[in-house]
C-alpha cells in the first residue's frame, strides 16, 4: 500500500520545507516536490506541519515500586503516546526481586510489553547491586537484545555507589554501552525527609524542600568526574531539572568534556514548584526531581536554544490521583509515602511545539531535534527512527498549527484520572499519526490496535563512538 502526504510544510532536524512524502508499505520511499504516483492514497497536508514520529526516551510503562504499581500497561500507556504523535518509546525497567539477574527484569520486561504495546519500543536495562556476574550479564543483554543502555540510581533503596558506578561506567565504555543516571544525592535527602518527618511536615510543598537542586548539581558534577575517570565512558544524565545541575554540565561542555547526554523533561520546562502550595493537587506532582522555580525553567529552554541539552523526554510514570485505588492519596499526610511519578508521553510533542516553536522558544528544528532525531541518536536508533529520510520507518505526524489542543479530561488516553497540564489550551493539534506506513490516529481517534507495536534491538549510541 502506498501514501502520498501532499504539500506538507515538512519539518527535519536542520530543515523546514513544503513538500510531499511517498510512503511505501512500512517504509518512507521519497521525499520531494511534486511527487506523482498513481496507486497510492493522497493525503492533503496543506498547511500542515509534518514532523518525524516523537520518541519518548524515558517512559515508566507498569512501573512496579513494590507498593504501588504505574497505571499506564504497555497498551494504555503507547495508545497515550500515539495519540500525542509518540511513535517509539524507549521504557526505563522497574527493579526486579533482590539479587535477580539482569535477565530478569529483560523478561519480565518482554512478558509486559510483547503483544500489548502499540507504538514500537525498546528497553533500558537497569542495575540494582553489582554481584561478580552482573557486568557480563550486561554485555550478553546489549549483545543479544539490542539493549545498549542501563540506568544506576544515585538515591532509593537500590543505588549504587562511587565505586560500584565507577566499575559499571569503565566497562561498559569498554563495551560500547552508555549509562544513564538518575542523579541526587542520597544522603541529604534522607537526612532532610527524616526531619520533615519528625516534625511533622508532611505536605506536599515539603516534598521540593527535601530534594533541593543542589542535591542535582552535585550528583551531576560527580557523575560527570567519575565517567571521565572511567576513561570518559557515555554517559547520559536523564531529567535534568535545575539551574543548579545545569551549571555543572554547562561546565562540562566548557572543558569539552566528551561523551555525555543530557535530557530534561516537559514538565521542568512548563510547570513549577508553585504547584505543591496546595496539599491536595500538589500530590498530582509528586515526583523526583520535583518541579522547580520560574528561574530554572527560563534556564533550561535557553539550554536548549543554545544546544547544551540533548532530548527532551517525559518521565511518564502516572498513578491515580481520585480514581481506581486514587495511590497519590497515599502521600495525603505525609509526602514520603505518596508513589513518585505523573503522566506526560501524550502532552510532550504538543507541549514541545506550543510552548517551544509557536511561542518563539525554539525553532521547528530544534523541536524535531529535541523530541524525535537526537533521542534516537543517543540511544542507536537513528536514523530508522526520528528522521524523514527516504528508507527509514513511516513514522510521521501531521500537526495543524491553527487548531488548539485543549488539556482537559476529554484529551486523557491513558489510564490516568489527570493531566499536569490541565487547563492549559496549547496552540495547533495533531492531526494524523502514521506508524511504519499506517495511520493509527486521525483527529484525536485511536485507530490502530494492541500488539501493533515491534520491540526494536537498539544499535551503538553515538556518545559511544
Ligand atoms: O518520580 C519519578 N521520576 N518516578 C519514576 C521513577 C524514577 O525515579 O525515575
Ligand atoms: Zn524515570
Amino acid at each position: 500500500m502506498k501514501t502520498i502526504i501532499k504539500n506538507g510544510k515538512i519539518a527535519t532536524d536542520s530543515d523546514v520545507f513544503s513538500g510531499d512524502i511517498l510512503i511505501d508499505g512500512e517504509k518512507i520511499a521519497e521525499v520531494g516536490k511534486n511527487i506523482c504516483c498513481d496507486d497510492a492514497e493522497v493525503i492533503d497536508a496543506e498547511g500542515m506541519y509534518v514532523l518525524p514520529g516523537a520518541v519518548d526516551v524515558h517512559t515508566h510503562m507498569d512501573l512496579d515500586v513494590g507498593f504501588a504499581r504505574a497505571i499506564d500497561d504497555f497498551y494504555d500507556g503507547t495508545v497515550a503516546a500515539a495519540c500525542g504523535g509518540t511513535t517509539t518509546i524507549v521504557d526505563h525497567m522497574a527493579f526486579g526481586p533482590k539479587d535477580c539477574s539482569l535477565w530478569h527484569q529483560v523478561n519480565e520486561y518482554h512478558r509486559l510489553a510483547d503483544g500489548n504495546a502499540v507504538v514500537d519500543y525498546g528497553f533500558h536495562g537497569v542495575f540494582q547491586h553489582l554481584h561478580e556476574e552482573t557486568l557480563g550479564e550486561m554485555k550478553e543483554i546489549a549483545e543479544k537484545e539490542g539493549i545498549t543502555s542501563f540506568k544506576v540510581y544515585m538515591t532509593y533503596d537500590y543505588m549504587l555507589h562511587d565505586d560500584e558506578i565507577f566499575r559499571v561506567l569503565r566497562a561498559a565504555g569498554e563495551a560500547g554501552i552508555v549509562i544513564t543516571v538518575h542523579c541526587e544525592n542520597h544522603g541529604v535527602i534522607q537526612q532532610l525527609r527524616k526531619e520533615f518527618s519528625e516534625a511533622g511536615c508532611g505536605a506536599a510543598e515539603y516534598h521540593p524542600l527535601s530534594r533541593p537542586a543542589r542535591c542535582e548539581a552535585e550528583a551531576v558534577n560527580r557523575m560527570i568526574h567519575i565517567a571521565a575517570m572511567a576513561g570518559d565512558a557515555p554517559l547520559y544524565i536523564v531529567h535534568l531539572s535545575s539551574a543548579e545541575g545545569l551549571h555543572e554540565v554547562l561546565k562540562a561542555r566548557a572543558e569539552h568534556r566528551p561523551n555525555i547526554g543530557v535530557e530534561t523533561c516537559t514538565q521542568y520546562l512548563v510547570l513549577t514548584d508553585e504547584m505543591y502550595k496546595d496539599p491536595q493537587e500538589g500530590l498530582k506532582a509528586i515526583m523526583s526531581p520535583p518541579l522547580r522555580k520560574d528561574q530554572d525553567r527560563e534556564e533550561l529552554w535557553q539550554a536548549l536554544q543554545d544546544g547544551v541539552i540533548d532530548t527532551v523526554a517525559t518521565d511518564h510514570c502516572p498513578f491515580h490521583y481520585k480514581a481506581g485505588k486514587a495511590e497519590k492519596q497515599y502521600g495525603r499526610d505525609d509526602f514520603t509515602k505518596c508513589p513518585n511519578g505523573a503522566p506526560g508521553v501524550q502532552e510532550r510533542l504538543m507541549l514541545m511545539f506550543s510552548e517551544g516553536f509557536m511561542k518563539g522558544r525554539l525553532t521547528l528544528p530544534q523541536v524535531v531535534k529535541y523530541s524525535c532525531a537526537a533521542p534516537c541518536r543517543m540511544f542507536g536508533l537513528y536514523p530508522l527512527k526520528g528522521s524523514l529520510e527516504p528508507g527509514t520507518d513511516a513514522d510521521i505526524v501531521l500537526i495543524d498549527p491553527d487548531k488548539i489542543t485543549e488539556i482537559d479530561r476529554d484529551y486523557i488516553r491513558g489510564a490516568s484520572d489527570y493531566s499536569c497540564y490541565e487547563g492549559m489550551k496549547l496552540q495547533g493539534r495533531i492531526e494524523k499519526v502514521f506508524m511504519r506506513g499506517r495511520e493509527i490516529v486521525s483527529g484525536g481517534e485511536f485507530l490502530g490496535s494492541r500488539g501493533d507495536g515491534r520491540y526494536l534491538k537498539r544499535g551503538r549510541s553515538i556518545l559511544a563512538d
